[in-house]
């Protein structure tokens, strides 16, 4: 047959739709009805099933008429098989409001400015409905993430309550999300910045440069000149070197030394790297008090994910003594500094855990070791939480984009699926913060919604989800057990905000290190999902994803 003559048989334009979960997808390809053609000519109609399937599959069936019932089945295997919405052929209009910056650090200012929207709860079915929304409403087929700026209130909240004494100066590095600094801000935080990088993205918010500390122990020289530039009054050192370099700057800063206080249980100690050894301090007190510099307080940090509470009472307590210390050197001392270390995760009535980490016992440690009585006067204790503050509020949502199936080393049928993100972008936690995959919870977005799932329990394959990236390294989680995927479904990671997207790159030319960043504010505070649901819908990894050995 020749091109025109299959043209005047068959519609220009053939249009396959299929329905899941309420949305529908599209699949429009002009040549679609001349490969069929194609595909009957040469293998036979009978081949390819029922007509039931296909009166099924093509709604507006009556376009399609001229096609072979029986190639129903494979047009509609095709159509789950792409899966996008027309956007293989004409690129989608994705319309994203760009937050403005808030006119005032007020939580209702903020609110405006990030265009907040309500739902219900914070939990995985009502962001999930969010999410479903969003995708339909902004053509979505970049990874994206909601953020819920009540989740950053009622950490908030929570925190004051437990530490009354301490100011938290959220740990800019772990998540630099505007939305989350500025209702931070708004709520009376104040930043621990480690770069001019970060004093920059936290000031042009409109928060003051006073509430900020440079909380980097060896400052590049571009630091130094920022932290001149913008006023910020407190940064840490750790060396008779820093000591040095700061003299020579003529920055005028107030000092804090920090010092080495290990949690060895912390998931992620940071001792080895920065933190003076307790036997420096006094030669590090001497040369500051020589060099005539401003002594201020002490820092510490425990280690990321800390799983000891008492590491902070040890930690506080060498404070004490180089307090003790400086004070009869002559320094006026007034500020301590706890650091992060801490996380933050809800129970199902909506109450605030800290655990591993006890505030109840950095309380008491405080209230013993540097007690409210003015035995130091004006001292302001502040610590410094990233994770605690950044990993709950945040859902990442990555789109399926290639699938491809094969069989396993048991001889079972297992899939390979491709996502918009992995190991180069928000997933280098796997190689950096030993990302706990398996307490992922995997949400297929408009597949296996939370009220289908027994379903989809029983189909559930052998799988491995790998990023974007030619780097067969590049490989998010294997060999779990997932539904079926199709292209055009999305992966939902909640609590996903702690050093994920912060760290990510654009290696290949991927764009992983844009986020689309959508606001919510939820009405009810609760766990992300009920126990039942958790049992259900965590996907176990049986090894881990890559082999990789951490650099402690
Ligand atoms: C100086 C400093 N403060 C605070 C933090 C935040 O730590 P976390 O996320 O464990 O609270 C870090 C993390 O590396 C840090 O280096």
């Amino acid at each position: 047959m020749t091109q025109g003559a299959r043209e005047a048989k068959a519609p220009r334009r053939f249009q396959a739709r299929y329905r899941r979960s309420g949305a529908s997808f599209s699949v429009q390809d002009r040549d679609l009805v001349a490969a069929l053609d194609n595909i009957r000519n040469t293998r036979g109609a009978a081949t390819y099933g029922s007509g039931q399937d296909f009166s099924e599959s093509f709604a507006p069936a009556a376009e399609a008429d001229h096609v072979p019932t029986a190639l129903g089945v494979y047009v509609k295997g095709l159509a789950h098989t792409i899966g996008f919405k027309d956007s293989l052929q004409n690129e989608p209009e994705v319309e994203v409001p760009v937050p403005e910056h808030p006119k005032a650090l007020t939580l209702e200012g903020v609110c405006g400015a990030f265009a907040v929207e309500a739902i219900a709860s914070r939990r995985m079915a009502d962001v999930h409905q969010r999410a479903t929304d969003l995708v339909e409403k902004h053509s979505l087929e970049e990874n994206f993430c909601i953020v819920d700026l009540a989740t950053v209130k009622a950490l908030f909240d929570y925190h004051r309550v437990k530490l009354p004494r301490v100011r938290p100066h959220y740990a800019v590095k772990c998540l630099p999300d505007r939305g989350i600094i500025s209702t931070l801000a708004a709520l009376g935080a104040g930043f621990d910045c480690a770069s001019q990088g970060e004093v920059e993205l936290v000031t042009s918010l409109g928060v003051p440069s006073e509430r900020i500390i440079l909380a980097h122990p060896v400052k590049r020289p571009c630091d130094l000149r920022c932290i001149a530039e913008h006023d910020v009054p407190y940064t840490t050192f750790d060396s008779v070197s820093e000591l040095h370099k700061i003299l020579a700057s003529k920055v005028k800063v107030k000092l804090v030394l920090r010092i080495r206080a290990d949690d060895p249980m912390a998931r992620l100690p940071l001792g080895a790297k920065y933190g003076a050894p307790l036997d420096k301090v006094p030669e590090l007190l001497s040369v500051a008090a020589l060099l005539n510099l401003d002594l201020a307080g002490v820092s510490f940090h425990v280690g990321s994910s800390s799983r000891n509470p008492d590491a902070y009472r040890n930690a506080i307590s060498y404070a004490r003594q180089i307090f003790d210390q400086a004070v009869s050197m002559g320094f006026h001392m007034h500020l301590l500094d706890l650091g992060g270390g801490f996380t933050g995760s809800f129970n199902p009535d909506g109450t605030v855990t800290e655990a591993p980490s006890n505030f109840d016992r950095v309380r008491e440690a405080l209230d013993e070791i540097f007690p409210d009585d003015g035995t130091f006067p004006g001292l302001q204790i502040i610590d410094e939480p990233g994770r605690y503050f950044a990993q709950a509020p945040v859902t990442m949502a990555c789109l399926v984009y290639g699938k491809r199936e094969g069989t396993n080393d048991a001889g079972e049928r297992h899939m390979d699926y491709y996502i918009t993100d992995g190991l180069y972008g928000s997933f280098n936690g796997i190689i950096y913060d030993g990302l706990d995959l398996p307490t992922y919870f995997l949400q297929p977005n408009k597949v296996a919604p939370l009220s289908h799932q027994d379903e989809f329990e029983k189909q559930k394959i052998s799988s491995t989800v790998y990023g974007p990236t030619c780097d067969s390294l590049d490989c998010v989680m294997r060999n779990i057990p997932l539904p079926e995927l199709s292209n055009g479904d999305w992966l939902m990671f909640p609590d996903a905000g702690a050093y994920t997207m912060a760290g990510a790159c654009d290696f290949n030319g991927i764009l992983c290190s844009k986020y689309h960043c959508f606001y919510v504010w939820s009405e009810k505070m609760t766990s992300t999902a009920t126990k039942k649901e958790l049992e259900d819908l965590v996907y176990q990894n049986d090894r881990p994803a890559c082999t990789l050995v951490q650099n402690r």
